[in-house]
């Protein structure tokens, strides 16, 4: 019901594509540029307070009307209806897909197996504001009466990188008396560096799991528990511990009280669970009014998402751009550069959210795909990163495609730093596409006063074959609106691609193999079981792990 009939790269609109490839080689982009001024704005979107230029991307009306219909042929706008609709589209855990519904702000109902999601998704947004809010205002205090002003949110993956990416961003919005921590990796380091910075009486802890059985958010959560415990006593974890899950048994199991549990819903992958009471640690830093207003952002892209024309549509456009170069030109890698330093765990967000739904090789027909299927995706906040990775952007043998996303005015204007931000930005996508000639490369030297010798020996390395594509993202300023539309841009183009993969972005299978093995690893490094199964490369790892160890 959900599939393709027929694999998406034996239909026409997939070799119609191979063909436009093969000719968009052979193009520059500095050339198309030259022959339309009017390349800009035939190849930019404007939306909202957000603007995409694509411009700079290898494409032209053919090449780009042959996406469009590789669109069109995988069904995509049906999908779309599916998803929002409540259909079971995540098809190997038969659940439906609604992290829609978390900003469903004209609140319209939303049926799954016949029963409308609203009214419990906007009882636990009322549960998040009232909690939020008495946290905020001294209201629910800790045990020994104190504010709780030290929020720590534990979780890993979804029940992490959203709201961690998220505070980050809208960190000019926190309560001035307010400070986040967030703690995911099981390295004892992780769990120790935030502790020693914490009062107990003044901590709030949020544990944070879908499943609540991720082993390393359950024992984060059980060894603050026991700092809270060896410091308050037992009774004080009712006002020091919250938690955020699925799973109402476990909860209780770990010791929270259910009272002091936020829901949400099997429909809610973790990666799309910010929007949910993963966010809690967000409302409370930011306020549940800003929280609220990253839902309408998000909101808003879902409306532009399911009503406006393809070539018009952003999350659309952005995905057929990846699989043009995914898919028709062999690129394996996608950068994505915000130019805000508060945008700096965007990159980590954007490769669970990418990665963990669209890295799979098996098809909603059940049968492997033969195709790449997600690129790998990294990045990092510039200016920092055009002193990393940049010189292989620019000069390395493959290309790579970016992102920029660009806030037009900073939160913190102070001097020329932001202008000289934004040059930099500007120079980057320019100097990618336009690239230097030899002969460019010459003319320089030869200004600079190099000899011919010189100029002969430097003129190559000095050059930069250029037609490297990237789009850029403008807004006026990340405010929490603007965040929400940001996110929800990349969740939509995500799903756009999985949908012309013909795979499902929404369950995460491939992460269970080494969770299991770590299990049937533990007792053995720990001495209470013999690890003789093991290949011999591992087994004599874990010898020398415990020889060392001891
Ligand atoms: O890494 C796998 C995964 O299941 C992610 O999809 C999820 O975001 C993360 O683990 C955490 O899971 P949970 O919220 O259930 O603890």
């Amino acid at each position: 019901m959900f599939g393709l009939k027929k694999e998406i790269n034996k239909g026409r609109s997939w070799k119609r594509l191979e063909k436009q490839a093969k000719r968009m080689r052979k193009i520059e982009m500095r050339d198309m540029f030259d022959k339309d001024l009017k390349r800009a704005e035939k190849y930019s979107i404007k939306f909202d307070n957000m603007l995409l230029d694509f411009s700079k991307n290898l494409i032209d009306d053919k090449s780009f009307s042959a996406l469009l219909k590789l669109a069109k042929d995988a069904k995509v706008a049906e999908r779309i209806e599916q998803m929002f609709a409540g259909n079971k589209i995540n098809t190997t855990e038969n659940r439906a897909v609604l992290h829609v519904a978390l900003r469903n702000k004209d609140n319209h109902p939303i049926y799954v197996d016949g029963k409308d999601v609203m009214p419990e998704i906007n009882r636990v947004l009322a549960k998040i504001k009232n909690f939020s809010e008495a946290v905020r205002l001294g209201k629910f205090v800790g045990h020994s009466g104190k504010k709780l002003t030290h929020i720590v949110n534990i979780g890993i993956g979804g029940s992490d990188l959203g709201p961690k990416m998220a505070s980050e961003a809208l960190k000019k919005y926190w309560a001035k008396d307010i400070q986040c921590y967030f703690m995911s990796n099981i390295d004892g380091t992780a769990c120790v560096e935030i502790l020693n910075k914490l009062d107990p009486e003044t901590t709030l802890f949020i544990v944070c799991s879908k499943t609540f059985t991720t082993i390393e958010t359950l024992t984060n959560a059980k060894t603050c528990r026991r700092w809270l415990v060896d410091a308050l006593g037992e009774p004080a974890v009712a006002k020091h511990f919250v938690a955020v899950s699925t799973n109402v048994e476990e909860v209780a199991k770990f010791g929270i009280d259910t009272e002091n549990m936020f829901e949400f819903w099997d429909f809610v992958g973790g990666r799309y669970s910010m929007w949910s009471a993963i966010g809690l640690v967000i409302a409370i830093a930011i306020g549940y009014e800003n929280f609220e207003k990253m839902l309408s952002g998000a909101y808003a892209v879902d409306k532009h998402f399911k009503t406006a024309e393809p070539a018009k549509n952003i999350p659309l456009v952005l995905a057929l751009l990846s699989i043009w170069y995914n898919n028709f030109f062999g690129i394996r890698s996608h950068a994505v550069i915000p130019y805000d330093q508060y945008l700096c765990y965007l990159p980590a967000y954007l490769q669970q959210l990418v990665m963990e739904s669209n890295g799979k090789l098996v098809g909603r027909d059940n049968k492997f795909v033969r195709y790449q299927t997600a690129p790998v995706i990294f990045g990092g906040a510039g200016t920092d990163v055009q002193h990393s990775f940049f010189q292989m952007i620019h000069q390395g043998t493959s290309m790579v495609p970016c992102d920029f996303i660009v806030p037009a005015i900073s939160h913190n204007e102070i001097g020329e730093h932001h202008e000289i931000l934004l040059a930099n930005v500007l120079a980057q996508s320019e100097a990618l596409m336009k690239g230097k000639t030899m002969s460019e490369a010459a003319a320089e030297l030869k200004a600079a006063g190099k000899s011919k010798e010189e100029i002969t020996r430097l003129k190559k390395y000095k050059s930069f074959k250029g037609n490297r594509p990237s789009n850029i993202m403008v807004f006026k300023k990340i405010d929490p609106y603007t965040l929400g539309m940001l996110v929800a841009v990349y969740e939509h183009k995500t799903f756009v691609e999985g949908v012309i993969w013909n795979i499902n972005s929404f369950d995460q299978m491939g992460v269970e193999l080494g969770k299991q093995m770590a299990l049937k690893i533990l007792p053995e490094l720990q001495g209470s079981r013999d690890g003789s199964k093991h290949d011999s490369s591992t087994k004599a790892l874990i010898s020398y792990i415990r020889r060392l160890r001891r």
